[in-house]
């Protein structure tokens, strides 16, 4: 497994097939691609293929979180998860705050993160 901390190969068709095995929806590749330029990108990858992912959104000195994490199902539970997590702490200019989806809480434990504060959510402004 190879691990690539700001892969600036990562791109939008490939990161969609990766997030669609996990949950599948409707996504928009356009918008997507512009995400990707934002974040800090961490990837697994197996002879190229994309495993996993992790992305850092930060503002560089104060604040930053995990936009999702996100591995394979065929390819979980061996550690790539906890690695990801792993690099993004090492890598990360900022602290990360972030919400776990319900279910995932004990993989974080797991993981040594620290619950914070409770997370409320404010949806995007109509445009
Ligand atoms: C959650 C996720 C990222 C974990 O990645 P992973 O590579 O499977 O995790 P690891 O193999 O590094 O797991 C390490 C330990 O965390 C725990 N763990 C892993 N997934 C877990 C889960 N979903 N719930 C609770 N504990 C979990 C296990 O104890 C595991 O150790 P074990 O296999 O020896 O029991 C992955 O399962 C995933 O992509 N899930 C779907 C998407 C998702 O929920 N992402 C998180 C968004 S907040």
């Amino acid at each position: 497994m190879e691990y690539i901390v700001d892969d600036k190969a990562l791109d939008a068709r490939e990161f969609l097939a990766l997030a669609g095995a996990v949950w599948p929806g409707d996504y928009n590749e356009e918008k997507t691609a512009r995400a990707l330029q934002r974040t800090i990108n961490i990837t697994a990858r197996e002879q190229g293929r994309l495993v996993g992912s992790l992305r850092i959104l930060t503002d560089g000195c104060y604040f930053g979180t995990i936009t999702e994490l996100l591995v394979l199902p065929a390819y979980q539970r061996q550690g790539i998860g906890s690695r990801l997590l792993s690099l993004a702490r090492e890598h990360t200019p900022t602290l990360l705050y972030f919400g776990a989806q319900p279910g995932a809480e004990g993989f974080y434990e797991k993981n040594g993160c620290a619950r914070g504060m409770q997370a409320f959510q404010i949806g995007a402004a109509e445009r």
